[in-house]
């Protein structure tokens, strides 16, 4: 057994005497030190790369958060949504959600490579995601956090689970709420999470809706949204999520709900006379209380039953099974 299998001490425990019947399975722990002998300089090797990506391009770092979330949303933090199709395999990037929406693939592959040039064949996909989001929002003007690893590679993708597990911006609330129930994220996780789109962009498609059926909308935001985005074609065009800052980590995203500036239907949906306003407004009130939130609920989402110890691989290459 490798020693940062050892590390992690605790594999499958499945408790049948003491816990009666039930069966209560307790996966290996995440540690932020599992690489520290195998990779010490992994943190440096991708914030490094990110450093060098958000400076190139600044919405990198929105695209790497995205990516995170797609993967952990969609059976845990395994790089899932890193899979290229094969003929047995029809993956989570070609997905509706994700398919002409989801970018940064590139980049992952870069960093992959640096990773596996100095420890190979020991870093998985779904650590080196973790982290690469974590630095993206924060070389965006963001919060930072430690990021637990130990996460392993799955063996599959399914683009059925990304339809069904991905919830659409045409979502309401108690839809959006039941989905992160459904990951174990709270109402205030969810709420402090779509202050992810601070940063980053949406194409017409996504918000069209919003901005020529919805009522619950800025009217004079509503008009300067449709010049770039017609009720007929142009799906692709882009729009930034926070209209005023959309490459700085701040909390913009919330002042804009206040405001009914909220570009998809399922933001607006954090501010429209419902359980979730009191938080847009703690936000715009307490920016300290964004970060410090935010950072946590990154942490459990990065906690999604993610595979651990023996389970799935280390994939040398994030597009493709071993
Ligand atoms: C609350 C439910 C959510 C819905 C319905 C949703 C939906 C969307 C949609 C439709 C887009 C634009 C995609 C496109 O038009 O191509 C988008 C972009 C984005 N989302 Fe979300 N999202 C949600 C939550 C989250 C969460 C929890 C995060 C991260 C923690 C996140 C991070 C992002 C980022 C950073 C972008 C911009 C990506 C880029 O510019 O490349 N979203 N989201």
């Amino acid at each position: 057994m490798g020693a940062h299998l050892a590390k992690s001490f605790i594999f499958t425990v499945v408790c049948m005497v003491a816990c009666g019947s039930v069966v209560v399975l307790v996966r290996a722990q995440l540690s932020p030190s599992f690489y520290a002998e195998s990779c010490p300089n992994l943190e440096l090797i991708v914030r490094s790369a990110m450093t060098q990506a958000v400076a190139k391009d600044a919405t990198l770092g929105a695209s790497m958060l995205r990516l995170f979330f797609h993967d952990c949303f969609v059976n845990g933090c395994d790089a899932s949504v890193l899979l290229d199709d094969t003929p047995s395999i029809a993956g989570e990037k070609n997905a509706p959600p994700n398919r002409n929406s989801l970018r940064g693939f590139v980049l992952v592959d870069s960093i992959k490579l640096q990773v596996e040039l100095q420890c190979r064949a020991t870093v998985s996909c779904a650590d080196i995601l973790a982290i690469a989001a974590r630095d993206g929002v924060n070389l965006l003007g963001g919060p930072s956090w430690v990021v637990a690893l130990g996460r392993r590679d799955a063996l599959t993708a399914s683009s059925s689970a990304a339809m069904s597990n991905l919830p659409p911006p045409t979502a309401g609330l108690s839809t959006l709420a039941s989905t992160f129930a459904s990951k174990g994220l709270s109402m205030r996780d969810m709420t402090v999470l779509s202050g992810a789109h601070t940063v980053g962009n949406a194409r017409c498609s996504s918000f069209r809706g919003h901005i020529y059926n919805d009522t619950n909308i800025d009217a004079g935001f509503a008009n300067r949204r449709r010049l770039g985005c017609q009720r007929v074609g142009g799906d692709d065009s882009l729009a930034p999520l926070d209209a005023t800052t959309s490459t700085r980590f701040d909390n913009g995203y919330f002042q804009n709900l206040i405001g009914r500036r909220g570009l998809l239907h399922s933001d607006q949906e954090m501010f429209n006379d419902g359980p979730a306003d009191w938080l847009v407004r703690l936000y715009v009130n307490d920016p300290v209380a964004f970060a410090t939130d935010f950072a946590a609920a990154m942490v459990k989402m990065g906690n999604i039953t993610q595979l651990t110890g023996d389970m799935g691989e280390i994939r040398l290459n994030c597009r493709r099974i071993n």
